[in-house]
């Protein structure tokens, strides 16, 4: 039977084996997909178990997707680009580094029914998940991506790698037309410490997290006459085009696929 893992620390919250191993039913393919912790000194010796086949195939997430890079023969164009792997996958024994961050980003944006071209897009938070984020919405053709993150450090190091942003102070709000939580703040029910109640109405508030599915960003958001959105659907989507990279199947995205991800 075919093995697939998501790597990752911390790890339990992870909602992928459910996701792949729902899909695995669905399509009637022999494999299974887990979690495992584990620690940086590991890597080299898992992903060498892919290119041996005992591992079919890894997600990566937090917070080493930049950190397998040196362990991979080859980078899809996304992952060059960002400089960040969620998906290895082996072909004719070459072990390939995907990113189906941004893509998965992409088709969530584009689901909802929200026309992004030339907005000015907020960025709170500088984390890995937030390269994906930028390349993609480059390529949507926003007019301005402003980031802000509590350790500037970060920001600055995303702007010598994208050029294009601007770096804001934390604490600051600029004029956005979307803002998105791309912290932790909020997994664990966490209130961000900013002041939203000049920003006026009509922005969309995006929350990468999707559990809980409501935030208190969101909640505030939504409090204040804006629409809110959180990141089931880039999650979902992220781990549907994995999926396809490993399986060369399409799985199904519908109402029981999103409910699988509720009440965890
Ligand atoms: P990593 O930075 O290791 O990739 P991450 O979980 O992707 O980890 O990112 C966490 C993000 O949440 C960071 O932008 C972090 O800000 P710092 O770079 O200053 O650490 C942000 N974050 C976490 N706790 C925060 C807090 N209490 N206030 C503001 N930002 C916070």
């Amino acid at each position: 039977m075919k093995k697939y893992f998501v790597i990752g620390n911390p790890i339990d919250h992870s909602l992928s084996p459910k996701l792949h191993n729902y899909w695995f039913k669905e399509n009637k393919i022999d494999a299974v997909y887990d979690k495992k912790k584990i620690y940086e000194k590991d890597l080299q010796f898992i992903i060498s178990e892919i290119k041996e086949k005992k591992i079919s195939g890894i997600n990566v997430t937090v917070p080493f997707k930049k950190a397998v890079i040196p362990y991979l023969d080859k980078l899809s164009p996304d992952a060059e680009q960002t400089q960040s792997v969620n998906t290895i996958i082996l072909n004719n024994d070459t072990l390939v580094g995907h990113n189906t961050d941004v893509s998965g980003f992409t088709q969530a944006i584009k689901n909802l029914n929200f026309n992004i071209e030339d907005k000015k897009i907020f960025i709170l938070g500088a984390g890995g998940v937030v390269y994906s984020i930028i390349y993609a919405l480059n390529k949507m053709n926003v007019s301005k991506i402003i980031v802000s993150n509590r350790t500037k450090q970060k920001a600055e190091d995303l702007k010598s790698q994208f050029g294009i942003i601007n770096v804001l102070d934390w604490g600051n709000i600029p004029k956005f037309d979307m803002i998105i939580n791309a912290t932790s703040l909020g997994l664990k029910n966490e209130v961000i410490n900013l002041n939203f109640s000049n920003i006026g109405d009509n922005k969309l508030f995006y929350d990468v997290i999707y559990n809980p599915s409501e935030t208190n960003f969101l909640k505030e958001g939504k409090k204040l006459g804006n629409r809110s959105e959180n990141g089931k659907l880039m999650f979902v989507y992220q781990a549907s085009e994995s999926f396809k990279l490993w399986h060369g199947v399409e799985p199904k995205i519908n109402a029981k696929t999103l409910r699988l991800l509720e009440n965890d």
